[in-house]
Order: structure tokens, then sequence, then C-alpha cells
């Protein structure tokens, strides 16, 4: 089952709902954030873990890791999750958690990679779906998406719904690989939004497998944060 970690409008987590996914948890960084009212909207446990509410990094990561494993998570979708992961959560879903960031990475890591490409002047920028490590999006790509930067004016939009399409498709795969059946992906989802029939510019394309384990091949974390 997939958990999915938001920090605000949480758009992405709606494509992953639209497209039929089997989430089974959303966690929050921020309470009273629009993803949590997404997920109250379709009926998903959905709980806010901010750090002001912790005595440290750590032991909020402990506490979110905790509560995910009690919902059926086992694979972690980070989609607008806006905090870095500390190895307390990273070992508790070893090369199980995956993030879609506004770039073609390792080009524009951060919190402001649509503006650092505009800033830049780079003909074309994308999304990248990848595994999440310790680092500021530096994980292994999964699978990456080009956008053209022209017109200007609408490439936020063109991005999100690059994102929108790419993130969906991607976490499917991973869970068909965990052997899980799901049904067809959702055309229309419950908010009225559209599931893009074609992607923004040419087709996703893989960069490199990241060698994703299917669950329980790696069971050292999950050992040590089983409850
Ligand atoms: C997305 O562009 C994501 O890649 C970035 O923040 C944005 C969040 O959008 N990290 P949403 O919360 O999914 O609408």
């Amino acid at each position: 089952m997939i958990g999915v970690l938001v920090s605000g409008e949480g758009s992405n987590l709606q494509a992953l709902l639209d497209d039929g996914l089997p989430v089974a948890a959303v966690a929050s960084s921020r309470a009273g954030v629009r993803a949590l009212e997404r997920a109250a909207g379709a009926e998903i446990p959905a709980r806010a873990f901010e750090l002001g509410e912790h005595p440290s990094r750590e032991t909020r990561d402990t506490a979110m890791a905790a509560w995910l494993r009690e919902h059926g998570v086992d694979l972690v979708v980070c989609a607008g999750y806006m905090h870095l992961l500390t190895p307390a959560f990273l070992d508790c879903f070893p090369q199980r958690i995956v993030n879609v960031h506004p770039s073609l990475l390792p080009a524009f890591p951060g919190a402001h990679a649509v503006q650092d490409a505009l800033a830049a002047g780079v003909p074309v920028t994308g999304v990248t779906v990848h595994v999440v490590d310790e680092g500021l999006d530096t994980g292994p790509v999964l699978e990456q998406q080009p956008v053209e930067v022209e017109p200007r004016a609408t490439l936020e939009q063109r991005i999100h719904a690059a994102e929108h399409a790419l993130l969906p498709k991607v976490v499917r795969e991973l869970v068909a690989a965990s052997g899980w059946s799901l049904p067809a992906p959702g055309r229309r989802g419950r908010y009225g939004n559209t599931v893009p029939e074609r992607p923004a510019v040419g087709a996703a394309r893989v960069v490199r497998g990241a060698g994703l384990r299917p669950a329980g091949t790696d069971d050292g974390g999950w050992r040590r944060c089983a409850r």
C-alpha cells in the first residue's frame, strides 16, 4: 500500500488518487493544507506531523514512519513534500521512497527548480521521478519527462501537468512490480481532474534503472521499524 507525503496544495496527491492507486495514508509536514483536505475528501487517513510538535526532526520522522507502517504502507511517495527525510524515516522504507521533482535532475535541485531553470535560460527543463536518499534531490533517477521552457508564461502549468502524468505512471509501474493487481488507470477523477492522454513533450523515457527492490527483499530496515 502507498503512503503519500505532502506539504501544500496536493495536486500530485490528487493525480495519484485520480489514477486509482491504492493510497492508504497521507502524512503532511504542515497542518491545514489543501492536500489534507483532498485526503479527507477521498476518505483516506491523513495526519499532520509538524516539526514544532516534536523534540527533533528524527523523532518526528520516527513517529511519521510508524504511523504509515500502522496503515500498511510499504511504498512512500513524496508528492510536493518540502522537508528532507532523515535516516530515521529512510531506514524504515529502504529503497521504497520516491519523489517527484520539477526539473531534469541533476539540474536545478531544491525548492525553486522552475524559477532556477528560467533564470538559467535553458531551452528545456522537465520533471523527474527519483528514489529518495539523504541528499537534496540526489537519489537515483527512475524516469524523466522533458518540458520546453517556451512559452515561459505557461511553464509552471506545463511542468505540473507533466508531473501529474509521470508520477502516477511510475508509481503504477512500481506497484505492479511488487505483484499487486490494480484497477485500470482512471481517466477522470472525483474532482474532475483529467489525467492527460499525452505528456507535454515527447515520450517519457527511462533514464536509468534505480533497482528498486520489491517489498520484503531487504528487511533490515523493516525489522528495525516494524511495530
Ligand atoms: C510540485 O511541483 C513538486 O514537484 C514540488 O512542489 C510542487 C508541489 O505541488 N516539489 P503539489 O503540492 O503536489 O500540488
